[in-house]
Parts: structure tokens; C-alpha cells; sequence
């Protein structure tokens, strides 16, 4: 593992992500660059009851986490090609931590390699590192996903400093249970972003809450009640252009709060530029708005390939990789945690 030089052969970090309804395997090398990346997705097992079951998912890791790992490693010719390994120890729904926790400190100790656990949202916020050119520090992170809507100053890897955070709902929630009540599937978030393609932004005036620059703080709740009531008020449902009207509507309303109170904080800290992180990461009007809000003020904007902004576990062993390249290993005795705040996170020694 200390082996830094260019004769050494690459050290491989396998990742493993449990902490809600994905089952995901990805083995990165030095860089960290993705060498395999498999994702089993839990919709399917879900999608009846209109949310996440946390029972069913666990069920449902412990039936395929063996399969998932299995070809995350394979193609490398097994576990002999891994050196250490990055699983999620929060937070997030506690009994499926745990498969991915026992299975990662299963592997460790029949390798005899190191293991780390890793901060969910620091997974997030390392997608970035995958990328050819990783986002420079310090930076201004936005953290948007179906539990959090939370905006940091990020000073170095480690070193995380709340700015703001939901007082409510995350948008994930929002955009998800307004998907439910149109009947749209779940998570709802993607077939929203679909359908406002062909809708007009300027519609339906939808309230922007805590849209002021004096906190950086978010509230969804409000406009999550109002757009439903709004549905209400039209019968309990819209088709055609009318519904993608709505979605365009509510769409630019998350996304304008969003990228507003992003580009605020990177001025009030002198950040060169806002990353993007979480699943409503993919969402492409709040990549598009923060990039042109970011342009305006003469920032730069990031944000992951979409299929890494959604639950991974290739971001997993990116910040597994700066971890345990740092010397940094998890004992045994680690146990897993619902909630986690990224801001009592430390740095990696240097
Ligand atoms: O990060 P993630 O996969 O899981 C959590 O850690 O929560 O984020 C899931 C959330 C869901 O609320 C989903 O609807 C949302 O991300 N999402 C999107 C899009 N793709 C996923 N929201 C808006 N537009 C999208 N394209
Ligand atoms: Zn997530």
C-alpha cells in the first residue's frame, strides 16, 4: 500500500454502496480512474409501494450484493487484484448499511487488505475526482439528492463547511412525491426532467420559498404543497402539453432556487466555481441554469456525468482511494450511522 512509485502496480480500491436502494460494485485505480462500475438498481422491488421500503431493500442487497461484487472484480480476474476497500457507513437507512458494511469486512479480512468507511455524501461529492480534469479547491459544492439539499464550502478533500442546508424537504422529495401524485413512477425525478423537455418554463407561476440571498438556506416543502394543490385545483392530473408545461414550471422553480443560492455562496467565499453533486445532480436544467448563472459571474460550474451523479459505488472507491492512499484505515469495531453530518468529517493526513 505504500508503494507510490511509477514501477509499482496500480492500487485498485473496490467500493461498495448499500445505503438506500441501489446495490453497487466498482473497483477504481490510481488516478482514481472507473476500471468497472455495476449498479443494480432496487426500482422495480419499490415502485408498488411509491417510495423506498427500507426492509424490502435490505432484502434485496442481501440477494444480490454476492452477483454485484462478483463482476465488479472479475473482469480484474477476482478479489487477488484488489488492495483495499471503500464502503458506505452512512448515513442512510441502517439495515442496508449493514449488508454492504459485513460484506466489505468479510472481503478485507479474508484478503488481508485495508478497509474505510466512507461519508455517503463525500461519495457524492468525489464523483468529481473521476473526471479527466478534477474540479480545482476551494469550491463551493451543492449537495442535491432525494435526502439532502445542503451547499458547502469545500477548502480541500476532507475538509467540508456547511453553508446552508433544507429546513424541510429535500428537492429530490419534492421532485418525487409531485411525480407521485401525477402518477409518474418512481423516483420521479428523472420522468419530470423528461416530460419538461417539450413544456414551457414560464407556464405555471409556482412559489420560489427562501428564494432570498440573505441565508443560504432552502425550504421545498412549500412549493412541493402548493404544486400539488395546484393539480388539485386541474382535477388531481394533467396530460399532454399541459403536464409538460407543469414540469417545465416546477422544474425551473427547483432549479432556480438552486443554482441562485449555489452562485451566491461561491461569491461569498470567493470560490472559483460550484460543483454539483446527487442524484438531482442529472436533473439538465439545474446543470444548464448553474452553468449560465456561473458564466455570468465568472465562475466555472461542474457536474459529474449524469450515471455518477445517482447512487454509485464507484464514487464510493474514489474517496476510498484518497483515503486509503492517505494511510487512513476503519477498524473493525466501525459501525454503520443513519445520520452523518459531512461538516465533522476530517481531512486525510497529507
Ligand atoms: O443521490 P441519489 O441517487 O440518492 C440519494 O442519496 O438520495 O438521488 C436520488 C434522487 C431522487 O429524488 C431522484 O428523483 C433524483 O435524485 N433525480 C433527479 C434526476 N435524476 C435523479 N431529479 C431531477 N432530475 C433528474 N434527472
Ligand atoms: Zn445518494
Amino acid at each position: 500500500m505504500d508503494c507510490r512509485s511509477a514501477t509499482c502496480p496500480p492500487m485498485r480500491i473496490l467500493g461498495i454502496e448499500t445505503s438506500c436502494d441501489e446495490t453497487a460494485a466498482a473497483v477504481v485505480e490510481d488516478g482514481p480512474s472507473i476500471v468497472t462500475n455495476v449498479v443494480h438498481s432496487q426500482i422495480e422491488a419499490h415502485a408498488p409501494f411509491g417510495g423506498v421500503v427500507p426492509e424490502i431493500a435490505s432484502r434485496e442487497h442481501i440477494g444480490r450484493m454476492t452477483d454485484i461484487v462478483t463482476r465488479a472484480v472479475e473482469p480484474l480476474g477476482g478479489m487477488e487484484a484488489i488492495d483495499g476497500i471503500a464502503v458506505t457507513t452512512g448515513p442512510g437507512l441502517v439495515g442496508c448499511l449493514l449488508v454492504g458494511v459485513q460484506m466489505a469486512k468479510g472481503l478485507a479480512m479474508a484478503r488481508g487488505v485495508p478497509w474505510v468507511g466512507i461519508n455517503h455524501l463525500e461519495g457524492h461529492l468525489s464523483a468529481a475526482l473521476l473526471a479527466s480534469e478534477p474540479p480545482s479547491y476551494p469550491h463551493v459544492a451543492l449537495v442535491v439528492s432525494g435526502g439532502h439539499t445542503h451547499l458547502y464550502h469545500v477548502r480541500g478533500f476532507g475538509e467540508y463547511e456547511l453553508m446552508g442546508g433544507t429546513r424541510d424537504d429535500a428537492a429530490g422529495e419534492a421532485f418525487d412525491k409531485v411525480a407521485k401524485v401525477l402518477g409518474l413512477g418512481y423516483p420521479g425525478g428523472i420522468h419530470i426532467d423528461r416530460l419538461a423537455q417539450q413544456g414551457d418554463p414560464n407556464a405555471i407561476r409556482l412559489p420560489r420559498p427562501m428564494a432570498t440571498l440573505k441565508h443560504l438556506d432552502f425550504s421545498f416543502s412549500g412549493l412541493k404543497t402548493a404544486s400539488i394543490e395546484y393539480l388539485r385545483s386541474q382535477g388531481g392530473t394533467l396530460e399532454g402539453q399541459e403536464l409538460a408545461d407543469f414540469c417545465a414550471s416546477l422544474q425551473e422553480a427547483i432549479a432556480d432556487i438552486l443554482t441562485k443560492k449555489a452562485v451566491a455562496a461561491a461569491q461569498q467565499v470567493g470560490a472559483g466555481g460550484v460543483v454539483l453533486a446527487g442524484g438531482v445532480a442529472a436533473n439538465s436544467r439545474v446543470r444548464s441554469l448553474l452553468e449560465e448563472r456561473c458564466s455570468k459571474k465568472r465562475l466555472w460550474a461542474f457536474g459529474p456525468p449524469k450515471p455518477l451523479c445517482t447512487d454509485n459505488a464507484a464514487m464510493i472507491a474514489a474517496a476510498g482511494w484518497v483515503r486509503l492512499a492517505g494511510g487512513e484505515s476503519t477498524g473493525w469495531d466501525e459501525e454503520v450511522r443513519s445520520r452523518w453530518p459531512l461538516d465533522g468529517l476530517e481531512a486525510p493526513s497529507p
